[in-house]
């Protein structure tokens, strides 16, 4: 795994309102704040946290920069997933077993930007998400934050409690606790999982920041040891089982596949 180290991180803001907030945050990430200035002005470093009256984006400096990377629950394509996006016959509903009963204790321990976690507490259940790097969990409590304050969602976000800690340190402290959740979501970062060009260029973001989850198969028999009744791994397609180990069974969906390992079955 590489983690970005503060100096290669900076954080800036477009109006003198934000400065006082930005300069907080860069004190809790350990990174310098640079004043009020925009992405496309700064060489250096390779990327920026952004604090706007819109919210907290991640962008890349530079005049060929990608979009800037802002959670949003609200509108776009979550909203979008939400109304449309196909309910419990969604393969990702099957892979968890919402086929098979009406809520479950999920624990989504590689949140990132929270978005399979949105699609689960959109479908009844209780989500507790796990992300390790400080500065993608801003982004996430940024855009719940946000998302908490809309009366249409306000109800769903209530479903969702994220916590800034290392998985493999929080299964570690739950040991003892077998059969708190339900369910055990993984979705480590793995290299060339998506084709689109915007994706592509989200995900270049997201590797500049974090590298890749090279420890991930260490989280997989953990993850078994607390799951009730299953733990659910998302895959590119052509990727290997995490840790090698086969699943129980694998459902193939839109972007890639799930590995289902199942611990018990589902009681509805
Ligand atoms: C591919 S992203 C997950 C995307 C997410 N499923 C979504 O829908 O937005 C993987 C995330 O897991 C986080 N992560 C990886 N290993 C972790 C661990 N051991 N504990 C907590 N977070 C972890 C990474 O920092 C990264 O943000």
């Amino acid at each position: 795994m590489h983690q970005m180290s503060g100096s290669e991180i900076a954080v800036i803001c477009h109006e003198s309102g934000f400065v006082h907030q930005a300069e907080q945050i860069a004190k809790l990430l350990g990174c310098p704040y640079l004043g009020l200035a925009t992405p496309s002005q700064l060489t250096e470093p390779a990327l920026v946290i952004e604090v706007t009256a819109a919210g907290i984006a991640l962008a890349e400096t530079g005049k060929k920069a990608a979009n800037p990377i802002k959670v949003d629950f609200v509108t776009g394509a979550l909203a979008h997933r939400r109304k449309y996006g196909g309910g419990k016959s969604q393969a990702i509903a099957k892979a968890i077993g919402l086929n098979k009963t009406k809520t479950l204790q999920v624990l989504d321990a590689t949140a990132g930007l929270g978005r399979d976690a949105f699609v689960f507490a959109c479908l009844g259940c209780q989500v507790t998400l796990l992300e390790r790097s400080k500065v993608v969990h801003l982004l996430l409590a940024d855009g719940l934050k946000r998302a908490e304050a809309d009366l249409e969602i306000a109800n769903i976000m209530s479903q969702l409690q994220l916590l800034q800690v290392d998985a493999k340190d929080y299964f570690q402290k739950l040991s003892h606790l077998t059969g708190q959740y339900d369910i055990v979501f993984l979705d480590p970062m793995f290299p060339h999982r998506e084709k689109s060009a915007e994706v592509k260029k989200e995900m270049r973001i997201f590797q500049k920041l974090l590298g890749h989850d090279l420890d991930a198969d260490q989280l997989l028999e953990a993850a078994l040891d607390i799951a009730k009744y299953r733990v659910v791994v998302k895959r590119p397609k052509l990727a290997p089982h995490l840790a090698d180990k086969p699943p129980t069974y694998q459902l193939t969906g839109k972007s890639g596949r799930f590995d289902i390992y199942v611990n018990k079955a589902i009681e509805s």
